[in-house]
């Protein structure tokens, strides 16, 4: 590969690479999996570090990407909350950015592909996966701490009220929320941005908004929305911000 060719890291703290390709930047994560693809993405190393092609094709957070994002990110030795993580495309990109120091809970409900979830976990040292419903938090508050991120992509007509569901049992006051805004699960009478417009309100009831962007081309109607808590996610009810997080049982390190 010419020196000029190669993916140059974006920034130190973050196990993300950029590379020109023509017109096109592409994004490559340092692979912490081996072997390291997961889903028939390139692979190609740089002093010694095995580095993952980011598909904007088959993920939304690499779509944003490809798309000049400018908003949070998971980074190294945060915890996340990933809930809608399928058989883990776009979840084992985030566990290769947290890193080895981080950690990635991944909620998913369906059996088949969660099946394919544990087996990438067998090589994903800090990838954590957990059947169970995002719309029950409950469900998994004894085995999930506080988080530095929660990134929700269900494709659910209720997926604004999800995503704020697990931020106000999960995410610390300083944290992110990421979500994956799926506009045909909200009905097709109204425009794609007639509806993000509704998200972005309901949103800024309890968070503030810093980013949303359309992840056209690669995937149609969707955009992604990046968020931070405000004082009012939380309620008195529910589980201080203060609370110690604790490492799941057999993760502790
Ligand atoms: C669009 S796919 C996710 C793709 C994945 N995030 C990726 O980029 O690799 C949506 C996933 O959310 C899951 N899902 C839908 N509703 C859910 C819920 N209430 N709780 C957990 N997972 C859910 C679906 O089973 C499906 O696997």
């Amino acid at each position: 590969m010419r020196h000029a060719d190669r993916p140059v890291l974006v920034t130190p703290r973050e196990h993300l690479y950029r590379r020109r390709e023509g017109d096109f930047v592409s994004h490559w994560s340092g692979a912490l999996g081996e072997p390291a693809a997961v889903y028939g993405e390139r692979i190609t190393s740089i002093d010694e570090v095995v580095l993952r092609r980011w598909d904007p094709t088959r993920s939304k957070l690499g779509a944003a990407l490809a798309n000049g994002w400018e908003g949070p990110l998971p980074r190294d030795g945060e915890r996340w909350l990933y809930l809608g993580a399928s058989t883990g495309s776009t979840a084992s990109h985030v566990a290769d950015l947290v890193g080895m120091d981080g950690f990635v809970f991944a909620v998913e409900k369906s059996l088949r592909p969660f099946a394919r979830l544990l087996a990438l976990a067998q090589r994903y040292p800090n990838l954590g996966p957990l059947l169970g419903d995002a719309r029950d938090p409950m469900a998994y508050l004894p085995i999930v701490p506080r988080v530095d991120g929660v990134y929700l992509d269900v494709s659910q007509p209720d997926q604004v009220e999800i995503a704020l569901a697990n931020a106000r049992w999960f995410l610390r006051p300083a944290g992110a929320v990421v979500l994956a805004l799926k506009t045909a699960s909200m009905g097709r009478e109204r425009s794609a941005r007639e509806h993000l417009l509704d998200a972005t309100r309901q949103l800024e009831t309890a968070t503030e908004v810093e980013e949303t962007l359309s992840l056209e081309p690669y995937h149609k109607r969707h955009f992604l929305i990046g968020a931070r808590p405000t004082g009012r996610l939380y309620r008195p009810e529910d589980r201080p911000p203060t609370t110690r997080p604790a490492r799941p049982a057999g993760r502790r390190s």
